[in-house]
């Protein structure tokens, strides 16, 4: 349906031909905070997507309609400068790491819009720099490598939009593949595939429809004190690099050199970086409670070690595990609001949404929103 939508508003708009292209929105499984520290991660992209209707137009003049906010935006290919507006952004921002790179991005028609809920943690801004990247590539016939679009698109963030995210979000648009979920490796950017056929569950997003305006800045803090960890522990150790190097023995032996605070950090990186190795074991071995089990130590170790939790998500964890109908639950992303995600048993499903949209209501007079999701494919045509 929103694909026809975009091509029909497509043709009334503009005169040229478009390709379409899809990128999706990501959930991560375990290994939270871990990818700015070069290490493992364990994404899937969701089926809920940004569409982009894209053509050049043989002109310097780029026109942008983005459907769903019922705006629209334009500006010369060879001068533009940010927009106040925010969303336009995400864009300018891909079509300076092509020009940086020395490759030719001509004016374009775009029409764009999507099903990813903004704010929700859900990546959608990454969605969004994957879908343009990977479209200027195709009209282009750049040639880039999946490798490239990811790392432009999160330079786009990084450099344009002024928001220090990692790796991950970017790579799981890209890269996903319908029910499978994948380790990356964020130091070597290595990645592998494992099969997340969920036969007796459904994963189930509870969305706090909350984004504290901490979360930003508590963001770049977290990667602040996780540097400050390492270069206590480079005193000791001399070819260490980031805390994917160093062992919870070997932080442990060095605790009161610390700050309180920048300890707890650190242990719970360390940890969070072996729980994703454990649950890919835990994964080959089909034990999915288990798998569960280290989704709950990593909702506690982000709740009270990295203190990105609040106390929405915390209210969504801790009722979702008291329910019983959930063999795993965590708050997912950056914190401070989002999504939790859930893995719940298929028998509760319908009775798992009544129950936690109407405890959030009636004790925290939130409403919720809960989504179902399935696990697809990355950026493609369609
Ligand atoms: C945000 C960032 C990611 C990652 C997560 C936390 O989603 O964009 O790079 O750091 O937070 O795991």
């Amino acid at each position: 349906m929103q694909v026809e939508d975009i091509k029909k508003e497509f043709n009334s708009t503009f005169d040229t031909t478009p390709i379409i292209v899809r990128s999706p929105g990501r959930i991560n499984l375990i290994g939270e905070h871990t990818d700015y520290n070069e290490g493992y991660v364990m994404p899937a992209a969701i089926d809920k997507e940004i569409v982009c209707a894209i053509a050049t137009n043989n002109t310097n003049n780029c026109r942008v309609v983005a459907l769903d906010m019922k705006d629209s935006f334009e500006f010369d290919i060879n001068s533009f400068n940010k927009s106040d507006k925010g969303w336009p952004n995400y864009i300018l921002g891909v079509i300076e790491q092509f020009q940086k790179k020395g490759l030719e991005v001509k004016g374009f028609d775009c029409v764009f819009g999507g099903d990813i809920p903004l704010g929700a943690g859900l990546s959608s801004s990454a969605a969004m720099e994957c879908a343009f990247a990977f479209g200027f590539n195709t009209l282009h016939n750049h040639n880039l490598s999946k490798l490239e679009i990811v790392k432009m698109s999160q330079a786009a963030e990084n450099e344009y939009v002024d928001v220090q995210c990692g790796i991950m979000d970017q790579f799981a648009s890209v890269h996903g593949m319908a029910d499978q979920i994948f380790r990356l490796d964020c130091k070597t950017l290595d990645f592998e595939y494992f099969n997340f056929i969920l036969d007796d569950y459904h994963l189930v997003l509870c969305d706090t429809q909350i984004k504290h305006s901490l979360a930003s800045s508590e963001y770049n803090t977290r990667r602040k004190e996780c540097e400050q960890g390492i270069s206590v522990l480079q005193k000791h150790y001399n070819n260490i690099n980031s805390l994917r190097d160093i062992s919870i023995s070997q932080l442990k032996k060095h605790e009161k050199e610390f700050d309180p605070i920048v300890y707890k950090r650190c242990k719970y990186v360390i940890e969070e970086i072996k729980r994703v190795i454990d649950c890919c074991e835990l994964l080959i071995k089909g034990d999915l409670i288990g798998f569960g089990k280290n989704m709950y130590k990593t909702h506690e170790g982000l709740s009270k070690e990295y203190e990105v939790s609040c106390t929405e998500l915390d209210f969504l964890a801790s009722k979702a595990k008291e329910s019983n109908m959930v063999i795993g639950t965590r708050m997912m992303g950056g914190g401070f609001g989002g999504c939790t995600i859930n893995i719940v048993k298929n028998e509760f499903l319908d009775q798992f949404k009544e129950y936690m949209t109407e405890v959030y209501k009636n004790e925290l007079n939130l409403e919720l929103k809960t989504y179902m999701v399935k696990i697809k494919n990355g950026t493609s045509l369609l």
